[in-house]
């Protein structure tokens, strides 16, 4: 089975995701974690981040590994572990750059599809994933909440100042805009999807609301 979790930035498709993986017993897969890896890997390596050629050529170059541990799932490039910094400040910054090249995505998405056909029940969360990787998901799903809202929750995951809110969620908005025009795989609503605004809702809300479409 494959259940899709698709939204903008710090609509809760994460914390969710893993819930719900946890509750059906199934593998979560975290596609925005595979296109920050590239990019932190391209950032690495000061190449130009407009230039196709190259940043294709790290996505095809690496090997990205999720493995779970007692403090959660962590991300490792060919080996080394990248969890923490594939959430710096400057990945936030590039990672629409770099995600919205063809080639990347192309390399991300038959990985993505590679992965889940090993198990049984999938939980992806991104940006596309009921729209273009698992158009034929069994169960789709599209959270959003408001800006200000996603602001909050990003600088609690991030442990930044509650008066950065504002910039933050300045930033993220941004981030959206860059996600939603681009012209490959841009973020929408995936035909057939749920949309869930949990502005004013829990987590355990959230939940509880994406299994009663289960049952
Ligand atoms: O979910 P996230 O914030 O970790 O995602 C980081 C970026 O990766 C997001 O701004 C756009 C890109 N992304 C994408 O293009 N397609 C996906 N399926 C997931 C993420």
């Amino acid at each position: 089975m494959i259940i899709t979790l698709d939204g903008p930035a710090g609509s809760g498709k994460s914390t969710t995701a893993r819930a719900l993986a946890k509750k059906l017993g199934g593998v979560y897969l975290d596609t925005g974690a595979m296109y920050r890896s590239v990019t932190l890997i391209a950032l690495e390596s000061k190449i130009n981040l407009a230039d196709a050629v190259k940043v294709d050529a790290i996505a095809r170059s690496i090997a990205i590994d999720f493995k779970e541990s007692e403090n959660g799932q962590k991300v490792f490039i060919n080996g080394r572990d990248v969890t923490a910094a594939i959430r710096a400040p400057e990945v936030d910054a590039s990672v629409s750059t770099v995600s919205a090249h063809p080639g990347v995505r192309e390399k991300m998405v038959a990985q993505q599809r590679s992965i889940a056909q090993k198990h049984k029940t999938v939980i992806v969360e991104g940006r596309d994933t009921g729209s273009v990787v698992f158009p034929n998901a069994d169960h789709k799903f599209f959270l959003n909440a408001n800006p200000s809202e996603r602001g909050k929750r990003r600088a609690l995951q991030t442990g930044q100042a509650v008066d950065k809110v504002q910039d933050i969620a300045k930033q993220i908005v941004e981030r959206d805009s860059k996600d939603s025009s681009r012209l490959v795989s841009p973020l929408v609503v995936p035909s057939g999807a749920v949309e869930i605004d949990n502005s004013q809702l829990s987590l355990d809300e959230t939940l509880q609301k994406i299994l009663q479409f289960l049952a």
